[in-house]
């Protein structure tokens, strides 16, 4: 039976009945995993990449996640690391971009990597620098609730020049004022600079991602493209004196464009990527351009994108299988046609915002008061927009918020707490979500936007659509 060595992920190390299994499938939250799998994760699929580690990266290659297995594939063959930009330390900290992009958390960096990866160092590896790998460089660095919001969250510093500059190094003058109501890390002493944590994004399917046009990566979308985000990324997060060669800036890039990553086997779906199969599924229907040219397509084409699951009689199905993919259908057609109130007053559905062509920043509530969800661990800061300034569309001239995301590049108080959209894929691999990691898993998540938006999902709906987020 073809399900059978996928099953096998799931039997071998709980040797769940299948009733049991049954169960998990429709009950149980499937990103916040529990301990066995992050044990067997972290030991199974050699999980932690070092910088300069020197072997190739193959042309394709699965790893387990906690729901299954994700696949990377680097469609100009077997990547040579050694000496490759990406993947050797370019500035003074010991970091590459593989430090914080790991092939086992979908080119992001999941908590249940970096928690292990404290105890196995003491604390000692170049992850948690002091720039930006602990809650502010001049906490006592060897201990571990300095670095608590990489550990626990998964976030790390991002500090920001304020007022705005633009490109050319220019002042921006913003429409609103911005003071630290709660400083908990201590980073935002100095009124030039504000400090903001969040988690890496991911640095895969990014020819689906960094367009030309628009605003398309970071939280902020503050990064034109990918050389400049490169750039960045070496003189802030890797501590390096000048910017990379533009021999490898071209290198870096070339190789973000032709890797693509996507869920590959679910241990209760099955295969996801099979020929004949959903073409929206699948690192190598990614690749192809089968599945579209971004993370979703649209609410009609996502519908029909699963037709080819909806023949739930197959006979070759198990009953696991035929159960979860059942629950995934009802997750399809819930996120792509389930109407609530949107921000900007109209009604609309998940797809409505979550279509190709990414390039949106807007405020759900992630960051600002009072939808953020409490952090006390996070700093805070009052936003009061000018009295001459367009108010921010939906909290008027005066609140709090976690992160001023958009805002802290435009200068703008209508686009304070605006964040822009992150891609869909290989989300189990990467937990926790959302800019500033206040979802730890899919279920809260899903949950989150339930209470937002007053939808009044049932709780098997709520299951329905984190099994459908799943399996991307
Ligand atoms: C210390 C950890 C760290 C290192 C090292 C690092 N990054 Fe990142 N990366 C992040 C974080 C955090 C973000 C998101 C920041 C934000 O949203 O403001 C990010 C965002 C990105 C994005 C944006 C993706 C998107 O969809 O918006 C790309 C691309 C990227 N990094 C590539 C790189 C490259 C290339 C390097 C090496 C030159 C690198 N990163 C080094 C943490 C890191
Ligand atoms: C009004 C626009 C809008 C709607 C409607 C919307 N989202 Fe989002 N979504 C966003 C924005 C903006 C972000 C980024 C927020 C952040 O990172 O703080 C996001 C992020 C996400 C992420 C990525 C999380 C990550 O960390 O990678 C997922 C998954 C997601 N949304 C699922 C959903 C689901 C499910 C629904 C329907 C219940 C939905 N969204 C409805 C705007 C929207």
């Amino acid at each position: 039976m073809r399900a059978a060595p996928i099953f096998a992920i799931v039997s071998s190390g709980a040797v769940l009945g299948l009733g049991a299994a049954l169960l998990f499938a429709q009950q149980q939250p499937r990103a916040a995993p529990d301990s066995r799998v992050l044990e067997t994760r972290y030991e199974i699929g050699y999980p932690w990449w070092d910088a300069s580690r020197g072997t190739p990266l193959p042309a394709s290659k699965t790893f387990r996640d906690p729901s299954g297995q994700l696949r990377l594939l680097n469609t100009s063959g077997a990547v040579e690391t050694d000496g490759h930009p990406f993947f050797t330390p370019l500035g003074s900290n010991g970091r590459a971009c593989i430090t914080c992009h790991q092939p086992t958390s979908a080119m992001s960096l999941s908590v249940d990597l970096i928690r292990p990866r404290w105890a196995d160092t003491d604390g000692k590896d170049p992850l948690f620098a002091a720039i930006d790998g602990s809650n502010c460089p001049n906490l006592p660095q060897e201990k571990e609730e300095s670095h608590s919001l990489l550990l626990e969250r998964g976030l790390f510093r991002i500090a920001l020049p304020w007022p705005p500059v633009t490109a050319s190094g220019r002042p921006l003058k913003p429409d609103f004022r911005i003071e630290v109501v709660r400083d908990p890390t201590g980073c935002n002493k100095n009124p030039a600079s504000i400090s903001v944590y969040r988690r890496p994004r991911v640095a895969a399917n990014l020819k689906y991602v960094a367009l030309p046009t628009g605003v398309t990566l970071m939280a902020d979308g503050r990064e034109p493209n990918l050389q400049s985000q490169a750039t960045t990324a070496a003189i802030t997060h890797e501590q390096a004196s000048a910017a990379p060669t533009p021999a490898q800036l071209k290198q870096i890039e070339d190789f973000e464009r032709q890797l693509f990553m996507a869920q590959h086997s679910d241990a209760f779906a099955g295969l996801l990527g099979e020929p004949g199969g959903p073409p929206l599924l699948g690192a190598d229907n990614l690749a192809s351009g089968v599945a579209g040219a971004g993370p979703m397509p649209t609410a009609g084409s996502l519908a029909a994108a699963f037709d080819p699951w909806r023949n739930l009689n197959a006979p070759n199905l198990a009953i696991l299988q035929r159960t979860f993919r059942s629950s995934v259908l009802r997750g399809v057609d819930l996120f792509a046609s389930r109407e609530f109130g949107l921000p900007d007053g109209k009604r609309g559905t998940c797809a409505t915002c979550h279509r190709p062509g990414i390039n949106r920043s807007i405020d759900i509530g992630t960051t600002n008061l009072p939808a953020a969800k409490e952090s006390p661990e996070l700093p805070l800061f009052r936003i009061t927009c000018d009295a001459s300034a367009p108010p921010h569309p939906q909290l008027g001239r005066t609140f709090l918020t976690q992160d001023p995301g958009r805002a802290l590049i435009t200068g703008k108080c209508a686009d304070a707490g605006a964040i822009l959209m992150q891609q869909f894929r290989g989300l189990t691999a990467r937990a926790p979500y959302f800019a500033n990691g206040s979802a730890a898993g899919l279920n809260e998540l899903v949950d989150f936007y339930d209470r937002r938006f007053q939808i009044g999902l049932t709780d098997k709906e709520k299951q329905d659509l984190a099994n459908f987020l799943s399996i991307l």
